[in-house]
């Protein structure tokens, strides 16, 4: 018998990269695109209103049976082809999404074993508009801190299966669509430091309409009963409404241009450089005007180089920023290998941002 006290062993750490950087990225549009004149058909609104109020002119949903691993997988590919890996050298998956179907399991194993990843870490997050940006932090961490080599983070969202087509508020402005980016070892820092946070305090400022047990007890009384359940007491019209997002807009406007121009500025004195060293800045595509109020109260140099690709894609929530990305980087609006000031923030209230190396 050991004479050796239990609990005296020394446990290894594990041991990473110096440093992680973002390796490739690429983005999926779905085919099918929703003009603000169809809009228009559902609720009483103008396309000089949307567009005015929102920047928004057209944006992209989903075929029917298109799921979010489907366009998850899409959005991969490019991804690895520009970071010059093959899906069996990822060693863990990261899926930021609010649209996955289903409670359990999450999305990102089914999208592994769809990429042919064996064996791979791969889990979801739950952070809406800033999941992906708390994605690159988790990855970027975890490649430097030796829990991973290759990490795949994918922001994929189907927001049309939770917009509710008749709410006025909402319905011109949530779309669909993937963007992923590949994060790795890296001979020079490639992500600098996530300044992030939340407010639950706020959660009612965006969110699910009337939770799944509520939505679940009022759906068996109606079935038990025969009669219509008060759907009403519960906070919608009707069970279909239920399930849909409901959100105080002039709220959220006024904490995404008030408090996040900050948390932006934390992130570009945190990566150690100035405003004048950015090469573009890709805010999440949330609405126009917020980009805009942003720039102003960051004190952006003119000349930067800003995303402003929810003007054809809508607001797209946990894609918009690698979308923007993908779209910036193939039309040589950025160059490759230039610094990148990113912010995700949204439901939750939860926000995340941080200056990165493009790929
Ligand atoms: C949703 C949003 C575009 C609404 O714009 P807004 O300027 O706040 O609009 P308001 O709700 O104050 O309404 C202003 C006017 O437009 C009208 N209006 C509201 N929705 C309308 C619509 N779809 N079409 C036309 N007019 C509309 C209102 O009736 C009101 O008219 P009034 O001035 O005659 O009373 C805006 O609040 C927003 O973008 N918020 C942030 C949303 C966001 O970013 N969400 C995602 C976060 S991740």
């Amino acid at each position: 018998m050991s004479t050796v006290p239990k609990g005296t062993g020394t446990l290894q750490p594990s041991v990473g990269a110096r440093y992680a950087g973002m390796l490739g990225v690429g983005g999926y549009r779905p085919e099918r695109v929703v003009t603000n004149e169809e809009v228009c058909t559902w609720i009483d609104s103008s396309d000089a209103w949307i567009r005015e109020r929102t920047g928004i002119i057209s944006r992209r949903w989903a075929g029917e049976h298109e799921t979010i691993v489907d366009m998850a997988a899409q959005a991969a590919a490019p991804a690895l082809q520009m970071a010059g890996i093959t899906a069996d050298q990822l060693s863990a998956v990261i899926v930021a999404t609010v649209t996955h179907t289903m409670q359990t399991p999450a999305a990102a194993p089914m999208l592994a074993t769809r990429l042919g990843v064996k064996d791979a870490a791969a889990f979801d997050v739950s952070a809406a508009c800033a999941g992906y940006c708390h994605g690159i932090s988790l990855a970027s961490d975890m490649v430097r801190g030796g829990s991973a080599e290759y990490v795949l983070v994918v922001g994929v969202e189907k927001l049309s299966d939770i917009t509710d087509k008749r709410d006025r508020g909402s319905a011109f402005i949530f779309a669909d669509g993937a963007g992923a980016a590949v994060i790795g070892p890296t001979d020079t820092p490639g992500i600098g430091p996530t300044v992030w946070g939340s407010d639950g305090e706020k959660w009612e400022a965006i969110s699910q309409r009337v939770p799944w047990d509520r939505i679940v007890a009022l759906q068996l009384e109606e079935a038990t009963t025969g009669k219509p359940a008060d759907w009403a007491a519960a906070g919608a019209i009707d069970a279909t409404e239920a399930s849909t997002l409901k959100m105080a807009g002039q709220t959220v406007f006024r904490w995404a241009v008030w408090s996040m121009a900050p948390v932006a500025q934390r992130a570009i004195e945190a990566a150690g450089i100035t405003a004048a060293d950015l090469d573009a800045f890709i805010p999440h595509q949330a609405n126009m005007r917020i980009t805009d109020a942003m720039i102003k109260q960051l004190k952006l140099p003119a000349d930067i180089p800003v995303a402003r690709d929810i003007a054809e894609t809508g607001n797209t929530s946990a894609a918009s920023i690698p979308l923007a990305t993908e779209r910036m980087l193939r039309e040589q609006e950025v160059p490759r290998g230039g610094l990148a000031l990113q912010i995700g923030f949204g439901a939750g209230l939860a926000y995340a941002a941080q200056v990165v190396r493009l790929p």
